[in-house]
């Protein structure tokens, strides 16, 4: 029985060395030494024996058991190792490569720029209106009448302004300055107030002018309020914009809702005042209208001009845009090209 086991003994140490994988060493451990296994069928055979055979054959069988068993545990260790290793290295990720790149979405600089214009009056006191007293649809009696427009003025002209076909005297706003009358309709002075927003007209598309463009209207009315106090409020909001340096000059105009009217330009950029196809060769852009709120104006909406005064300012925010950032066509702001995006 002895030989029996001994002869067992060293096929299964032969199948243990031969063994080249742990699912091999599984197979090896089930044919020798599981319970239906050739050892425990030999050792079924001890209880023929006599005791003191059982004892030193028993002892023998456990002894070369153990043995077996810890070969079989010990090659077991080496391959699950080797495994694990080789499984590490092959799913081994590569955190040199590069990450996958989303781009991030922006501010349109249209919206950047019509921001910074209005932080720069909110911290001069400034308001903003409401978009109900700014609307983009208008009657021609907030666009034009109660503005001193007289009725045969030619930016009346359909040539000029969209004039809606649902009802008569309904047009997109072709300026902002209707929300003047909204807001003074709505506010008792003092009224410090600017109003952003969207306007219309009826051009024919080039570099300087497009179908629709964006305005900023501004509105100070109160006791003793002066052209000082206009001239005053535009230079600093000038200088905080463009910086001291920027070479600017308040021109006379004409307004029919100001009087005395201003116009505020400032040098182009684009040639530096030398005179090119951006400025028609004459070196200034006019960014802005402004003046003295007309005294038909301030009536019309109940405020007596004997107390109060006021002016008024609207300035174009394409034109302060392309000032600043010395973008010579005013399409790129709309084209929605990436690439001329991605710049600001
Ligand atoms: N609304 C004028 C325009 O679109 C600009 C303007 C001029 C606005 C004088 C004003 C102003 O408020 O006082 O050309």
């Amino acid at each position: 029985m002895k030989a029996q086991l001994e002869s067992i003994y060293n096929s299964a140490k032969a199948d243990i060395e031969g063994a080249k994988s742990i699912s091999d060493l599984d197979e090896v451990r089930l044919k020798y030494l599981s319970r239906k296994g050739e050892f425990n069928s030999i050792k079924k055979g001890l209880k023929d024996l006599t005791d003191e055979e059982k004892r030193t054959v028993g002892a023998f069988a456990n002894q070369i058991t153990e043995e077996l068993e810890n070969l079989i545990q010990d090659k077991h260790n080496l391959f699950y190792e080797k495994e694990l290793s080789e499984k590490l290295e092959k799913d081994r990720i590569d955190i040199t490569l590069d990450g996958k790149f989303t781009p991030l979405g922006k501010v349109h600089p249209l919206t950047q720029t019509t921001n910074e214009i209005v932080s720069i009056f909110r911290n001069l006191g400034f308001s903003v209106a409401s978009s109900e007293l700014s609307p983009e649809v208008e009657t021609e009696y907030y666009n034009f009448d109660m503005l001193n427009v007289p009725k045969d003025h030619p930016a009346r002209d359909v040539q000029d302004t969209f004039y809606a076909n649902i009802a008569k005297n309904v047009v997109l706003r072709s300026q902002t300055s209707g929300a003047q009358i909204h807001i003074m309709e709505n506010q008792k002075p003092p009224i410090k107030i600017i109003a952003p927003g969207r306007v219309y007209r009826n051009e024919n598309i080039n570099a300087r002018k497009n179908n629709f463009f964006h305005q900023i209207e501004g509105l100070y009315v109160d006791k003793d309020i002066t052209f000082g106090d206009l001239k005053g409020v535009l230079n600093e909001f000038i200088r905080l914009y463009f910086g001291a340096s920027r070479p600017t000059r308040f021109r006379s105009s004409f307004f029919p809702f100001t009087e005395p009217s201003a116009e505020v330009d400032v040098q182009c950029i684009m040639c530096q005042g030398k005179g090119c196809r951006i400025c028609s060769g004459t070196g200034w852009l006019e960014v802005l209208g402004c003046g003295m709120v007309d005294v038909n104006v301030l009536r019309g909406v109940g405020i007596d001009p004997d107390v109060y005064s006021g002016f008024a300012f609207g300035m174009g925010v394409e034109r302060l845009a392309m000032l600043k950032y010395a973008v010579d066509d005013i399409r790129l702001f709309f084209n929605n090209d990436k690439r001329f995006l991605e710049q600001f």
